[in-house]
């Protein structure tokens, strides 16, 4: 077995040698983020490797992540070290999509006048699904931007998987929302919610912000939008991870801050005065599934002709997940 200094210096010749481009999330653990080329929340990591030239895209986030790249280049060959799924992105699927929009055609809402927006955080089914309706895709730095565009057709947003993001935008935008399944009738609403939500995002409570305002008074909260509504309504700040970072990091030296949040990314964004927001470690298990050795092995597979956990998506899914993320890329 090969120390983490041994496996940094195999992959360091493994990347001169092939022509790899390895891309990490913000969530990824430190040692695996420090090696990477490319670094960046959803948004920009989708961006900046349809930019990127290398025949191989090796990801290291989650699976609808490498999915994502796919879908934008079909041309490129993308691997992932651990094609883990998240959680989110678990809850729904074209099955379960299907079935909403037929809640809201039951509830007198005909499929002409609903307009679908996914959240990244979905499989290329649902991506796919949300194309061929007309709908687009949004990350939680634009899902503002793109919902105020949307809203411009006049129609019922369906908004999925997060009940968490739809809601916060639709409370900060002064819209009304619903979330499937917990009552209240879809006329009445602008953004209906599909019930699906973050497990490492929930781990945040009121409490957690009342322990740290009284422990700490004039500290900050600053939360991600994927955050229940109740939690982001009582922060200083809300944003996306990249917003986080620059208003974290923009912060005076002695302000403190506590921040609702993924573990890792907290963690090495500022040494003094940033605090966890929760008494539970926030860590999201898929997203630390990865490993150095995972990052080598995939790398070594490449070299030897046989690439290992190569990311695939069928044509006609390319197809409307690409209209999909295009619609979202183009604003
Ligand atoms: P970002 O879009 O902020 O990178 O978030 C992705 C994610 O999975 C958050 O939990
Ligand atoms: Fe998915 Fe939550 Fe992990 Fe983000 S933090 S990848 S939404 S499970």
């Amino acid at each position: 077995k090969l120390s983490n200094e041994e496996l940094k210096q195999e992959i360091q010749r493994l990347k001169d040698k092939l022509s790899v481009t390895v891309v990490a999330h913000f969530y990824q653990r430190d040692e695996v983020f420090e090696i990477a080329d490319i670094t960046g929340d959803s948004l920009e990591l989708a961006m900046r490797t349809q930019a990127d030239d290398a025949e191989f895209v090796l990801f290291c986030g989650v699976g609808f992540m490498g999915q994502s790249v796919k879908v934008l280049s079909p041309e490129k060959r993308v691997v992932m070290p651990k094609i883990a799924c998240c959680a989110m992105a678990r809850m729904i699927d074209s099955l379960y999509y299907d079935e909403s929009v037929k809640f809201l055609n039951d509830n007198g809402i005909a499929s002409e006048n609903i307009l679908p927006i996914t959240y990244i955080n979905s499989n290329a089914d649902v991506k796919a699904k949300v194309g061929e309706m007309g709908g687009m895709v949004c990350t939680s730095s634009n899902a503002k931007k793109i919902i105020t565009t949307a809203l411009k057709e006049g129609k019922k947003i369906l908004f999925v998987p997060d009940r968490c993001l739809g809601q916060n935008i639709a409370n900060q935008m002064g819209l009304k929302s619903m979330v499937i399944g917990q009552g209240g009738d879809p006329k009445e609403a602008d953004i209906i919610c599909y019930d699906g939500f973050c497990s490492v995002h929930q781990l945040f409570t009121v409490e957690d912000i009342e322990f740290y305002r009284k422990k700490y008074p004039g500290i900050k909260i600053a939360t991600h939008p994927e955050c229940d509504p109740a939690i982001c309504d009582a922060s200083d700040f809300v944003g996306s991870t990249s917003q986080l970072i620059k208003y974290i990091t923009e912060l005076p030296e002695e302000q403190k801050v506590a921040v609702g949040t993924e573990f890792n990314m907290v963690n090495r964004l500022r040494p003094k005065n940033t605090y966890i927001l929760s008494s539970t470690k926030p860590e999201c298990p898929t997203m630390n599934e990865t490993t150095l050795e995972d990052v080598y092995l995939t790398l070594k597979s490449i070299e030897d002709g046989a690439p290992i956990n190569e990311i695939e998506v069928d044509e006609s899914t390319q197809k409307w997940a690409k209209i999909a993320l295009e619609r979202m890329l183009a604003l």
